[in-house]
């Protein structure tokens, strides 16, 4: 049975990080092991910045944004020398299990140490992207996208005021979840994924449409990945078309990047619900000996799945919810 288990935060931070750390501390203390807090991610472990835990350190930490144990992403975990004075320090300060809180970069490196060390590593899922596999949805992800579309709500009152195109970038360079979920919840007239092939045509015909039929603003979401230059690449590149079209507000169309604010913020009741429970369920893995595995949740369980499975799967975007992006924009 380990009685010393690790916990470290790393890649972006998400909302809802601390409540899984709090999670996993209570859930180690209560099982009669010791939890010990890695600072600043992997690079923690190379650099030995290492603090027990108690149930009081992680007091009043539940409602917070970031990571109390800040986080780092770590471009020398990819080399194996490392590596291995990351798995000296776990064994010199005599742990027994690693808990892995983080996206797919963290878990990738979870999976590396997990073959390389003898002590077990638990993944958690948490990343606002929501493109991990092994799960439906990740710690931060509900934040993230509540907070985005507080904004794309605000911007709706001044674009309605103006008879305005706006074009809202929110994050995921690679993934349009939150694009996509935020599209769908803030009634876009358009958005745009990196999922999916981008069609100017198909878009200047969408606003032109949308104009025709009487609507007074429109909204375009836009995923970072979906266009090299991002949101203002994009309308640079359509710039002359929207003119061409005459329209009101068209050729005097605004960009808005969310950026950053939607990695901060208080966690929404699910995301500190659900770290909660992966946080209890990845301490109560670790406090049995067990390793290898990604929690997660599936439908409203929570899931273990082994590391390389989780870290193969190509998580979708719903496609259904896309058509229906269009349909709602009546
Ligand atoms: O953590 C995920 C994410 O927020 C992506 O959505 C975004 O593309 C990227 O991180 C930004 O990274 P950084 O904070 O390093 O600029």
């Amino acid at each position: 049975m380990a009685r010393r288990v690790g916990v470290i935060t790393s890649g972006g931070d998400a909302p809802g990080m601390n409540a899984a750390i709090r999670a996993v501390v209570r859930g180690v203390t209560a099982g009669g092991g010791e939890a010990i807090g890695i600072r600043r991610g992997f690079g923690g472990l190379i650099e030995r910045t290492l603090e027990p835990l108690g149930p009081r350190d992680v007091a009043n930490v539940l409602q917070r944004g970031g990571s109390i144990l800040d986080t780092s992403r770590e471009p020398r975990f990819l080399d194996p020398a490392m590596r291995r004075r990351a798995i000296e320090t776990l064994e010199s300060e005599g742990l027994e299990a690693l808990v892995t809180i983080g996206g797919s970069g963290t878990q990738q490196g979870a999976q590396l140490i997990q073959r390389e060390w003898s002590g077990g590593v638990l993944g958690i899922a948490s990343t606002i992207d929501n493109d991990l596999g092994g799960t439906d949805t990740s710690i931060g992800f509900d934040t993230a996208c509540n907070t985005a579309l507080e904004a794309i709500d605000r911007i709706r009152d001044t674009a309605n005021s103006l008879d305005r195109l706006f074009f809202i970038e929110v994050m995921g360079r690679r993934a349009g979840f939150i694009a996509l979920e935020v599209a769908v919840g803030g009634g876009a007239e358009a958005v745009l994924l990196p999922e999916v092939e981008l069609d100017t045509e198909w878009l200047v015909g969408v606003i032109r449409s949308n104009h025709e039929r009487g609507k007074i603003s429109c909204i375009v979401v836009v995923a970072e990945g979906a266009h090299p230059g991002g949101a203002r690449g994009l309308l640079h590149e359509i710039e002359d078309s929207l003119e061409a079209l005459g329209l009101p507000g068209g050729a005097d169309a605004r960009v808005t990047i969310l950026g950053h604010i939607q990695r901060g913020g208080n966690p929404t009741v699910r995301d500190r619900v659900l770290a909660s429970r992966l946080g209890i369920a990845a301490a109560n893995a670790a406090l049995a000996g067990r390793g290898g595995i990604l929690f997660g949740v599936r439908g409203n369980t929570v899931r273990e799945t082994p590391f390389d499975v989780a870290l193969a799967e190509k998580k979708e975007i719903d496609r259904t919810l896309l058509e229906m992006v269009n349909t709602l924009a009546g």
